[in-house]
């Protein structure tokens, strides 16, 4: 018996010393300490010796028991502190969190807002869910009139439709405040498009109007010339078409030299050295009528912009669905 409490002791030392796990730890310790664990079954064993000889057996299980006891308590912190590393591993390089940037088209209006408001503009917002008389009536465009044939309408109501251009807030911005006004207007629009390369059912537009006394023409050409220029480059010039809404007269649309052949002549211009940007021209009369501004006093012009389209020339774009994939890969670029 003595020469086994001695072996068994052995055991232990030498199995405690080979632990890899807490749950090795714990294995070990069921299978000393536990119920039916070896020291439990010493203790039984005791029954069978003569009454005189259990006092100094007891004793020495006793003693193997409290010296198991205290290792275990030794290794138990010594498990729970790896532990506790594992956790909080201070020598462990850094993750580097994301960072989020802002979207292209985020990015090229930032900067087109720069421009104007250097000149002196202002922001001005309307819906996206408009009327009949923002979107259409007020700017000169009745019911059944074949202009509405120009912008492909997403209705929601005979009444309620989804702005197809940020004209609207022209009048809302006029009815709103008397002139001087210099305002431009940002934001999403509507048309019934199939998406393709070059068309999205919802894309991006900048309004800017300008009304005051005395405001003509040539303002409207030196600012949009003056933009070409700031957005991208000193060589960069702007061609006037004549052209034709119910809400400008006379109007225009407007190119840009081609920037990626710088006016030469290439495929994505078609080999023209243009490209177009948007519409623009005079505030028609009936528009200021509409508004209760007196014509006969004030003169203003008035421009769109396609932020889409010039997102796409600045970053050589070929593909204007890639602005709405949500693509990380696509965006990670910018
Ligand atoms: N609203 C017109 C469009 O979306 C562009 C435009 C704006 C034309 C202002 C003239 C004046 O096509």
């Amino acid at each position: 018996m003595e020469k086994n409490i001695g072996k068994i002791k052995q055991d232990f030392i030498s199995e405690s010393a080979n632990l890899r796990t807490a749950q090795d730890l714990e294995n070990l310790r069921v299978r000393y300490l536990g119920r039916k664990g070896i020291i439990q079954n010493l203790y039984k064993s005791l029954k069978q010796l003569p009454a005189e000889d259990r006092p100094a057996q007891g004793k020495q299980i006793n003693d193997l028991r409290k010296f198991i006891e205290e290792r275990f308590k030794e290794l138990k912190e010594k498990f729970t502190v790896q532990k506790a590393k594992h956790k909080l591993d201070l020598t462990l390089p850094g993750r580097r969190p994301p960072i989020g940037r802002k979207h292209p088209l985020t990015q090229t209006l930032d900067d087109i807002k720069k421009f104007f408001m250097r000149l002196g503009f202002t922001i001005a917002d309307g819906p996206e869910v408009e009327t009949d008389f923002y979107n259409f009536e007020a700017l000169n465009i009745p019911k059944n009139h074949p202009a509405r044939d120009m912008q492909d309408t997403l209705y929601i109501t005979d009444e309620i439709l989804l702005r197809t251009h940020t004209s609207p807030v022209q009048i809302r911005t006029m009815l709103n405040q008397s002139p001087p006004v210099q305002i431009i207007a940002p934001g999403r629009v509507y048309r019934r498009d199939t998406p393709d390369a070059s068309h999205s059912p919802f894309f991006h537009q900048v309004e800017g109007l300008c009304v005051d006394v005395g405001i003509s023409f040539g303002d409207l050409k030196a600012v949009i010339e003056e933009f070409a220029k700031y957005m991208f480059g000193k060589d960069i010039h702007v061609r006037f078409r004549p052209s034709f809404f119910p809400f400008t007269e006379p109007s225009l649309e407007y190119d840009f030299n081609c920037i990626f052949c710088r006016g030469k002549g290439c495929k994505v211009c078609k080999y023209t050295g243009w490209v177009e940007i948007s519409g623009a021209g005079m505030v028609d009369p009936n528009v200021f009528l509409a508004v209760g501004y007196d014509p006969e006093i004030y003169t203003g012009y008035a421009f769109g912009m396609g932020v889409d389209r010039i997102a796409m020339l600045r970053y050589a774009i070929d593909d204007i669905r890639l602005f709405f994939e949500n693509d990380m890969r696509f965006l990670n670029q910018f």
